[in-house]
């Protein structure tokens, strides 16, 4: 099966949505918010976490695939960060007081022209877009997720890469006074992704610095995570402060912990079951029936090409 990346018309007519997207909030003028105040803490003095929740009215958001964005509620109430906690729903009350300001990302390893940017540095510069993508977590859930965001490759071809660059690696910040996650002893900290060049270089592939047209979350990674719709959620790393170009294969946390459960490319796979259980079917949060999960979670048309000569039960 093949899908357009395009988004199609929306068919109000098809639609009934609980809540809904109305408009999104303009980045660069979010940024300059951002270097004036720690705009990104959880409330504003006096507002309550209740009051500060963004309501949305209008027609939905629908992905490529005609299916409706998740609430902003469920997306942001429901959390893989296991820095903050094991328990997906634990992770947003653990992670309100997380400081996403200020913030700075490095970019650095085999490029022409290294570079550490501010974060209102990032969200000014790089053009910010909205994507509404699939993510589908390895535990056998799935959500649709409408990101803000701009593209690896746009700042990756900033930095100019050398032709020995082979992978990227991607480090979340290390706070253990912050995150009381990362004083488990069970987990290599700090959590570490990877990606080869090509996929880094992908136009699917995001630094996402927000959803719902609102600066991101702390439970979702804030101020800047990656997104790469075609690999289980475990790729897209939270809360990055270092990007590496290297020649080697990064070590990556969930590999490390359990190689023969988590691969490196961790691609998205119905005929590939993890040993514990099938990755052949998964739950859409918020809807009763299991759907079945789509090769590359139904990128394909985009990416199969990257992974023409592999074997992708061998590199699951
Ligand atoms: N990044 C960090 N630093 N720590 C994590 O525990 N969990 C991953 C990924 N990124 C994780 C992370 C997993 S397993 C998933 S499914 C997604 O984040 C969940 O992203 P979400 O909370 O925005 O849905």
């Amino acid at each position: 099966m093949s899908h357009r990346f395009k988004s199609v018309p929306v068919r109000s007519s098809e639609i009934t949505p609980k809540e809904v997207y109305l408009s999104r909030r303009d980045f660069i003028k979010a940024a300059g918010v951002l270097a004036g105040s720690a705009a990104l803490a959880a409330c504003a003095p006096g507002e309550t976490a209740e009051e500060s929740t963004p309501q949305f009215t209008g027609p939905a958001k629908l992905d490529e695939l005609g299916d409706p964005a998740n609430t902003y509620e469920e997306i942001t109430s429901y959390n893989n960060y296991y820095e903050f906690s094991a328990n997906k729903e634990a992770v947003k009350p653990l992670a309100e007081n997380f400081n996403a300001a200020p913030w700075t990302v490095e970019v650095t390893g085999m490029v022409a022209n290294p570079k550490t940017y501010g974060i209102e540095d990032l969200l000014a510069r790089f053009t910010q877009e909205e994507r509404i993508y699939r993510l589908r977590c390895v535990e056998a859930w799935s959500m649709v997720i409408p990101w803000m965001g701009f593209t690896l490759a746009s700042l990756l071809k900033e930095v100019e890469p050398t032709s020995d660059a082979k992978y990227v690696r991607f480090e979340t910040v290390y706070r253990p006074e912050e995150m009381k996650g990362q004083g488990s002893p069970f987990y290599p900290w700090p959590y570490q992704e990877g990606l080869r060049m090509d996929e880094a270089m992908n136009d699917l592939t995001l630094l996402a610095t927000g959803l719902y047209g609102e600066m991101m979350p702390n439970q979702n990674g804030a101020p800047i995570r990656l997104v790469v719709p075609w690999k289980y959620g475990f790729k897209s790393i939270k809360s990055i402060v270092k990007i590496e170009l290297t020649d080697q294969k990064p070590n990556t946390l969930w590999n490390t912990v359990a190689p023969n459960e988590y691969g490196f490319y961790a691609n998205v796979n119905p005929t590939v079951d993890h040993p514990r259980w099938s990755q052949a079917s998964e739950r859409r949060i918020g809807e009763l029936t299991r759907r079945a999960t789509l090769m590359f979670n139904g990128y394909g048309e985009q990416v199969a090409d990257l992974y023409a000569d592999m074997d992708l039960s061998l590199f699951y």
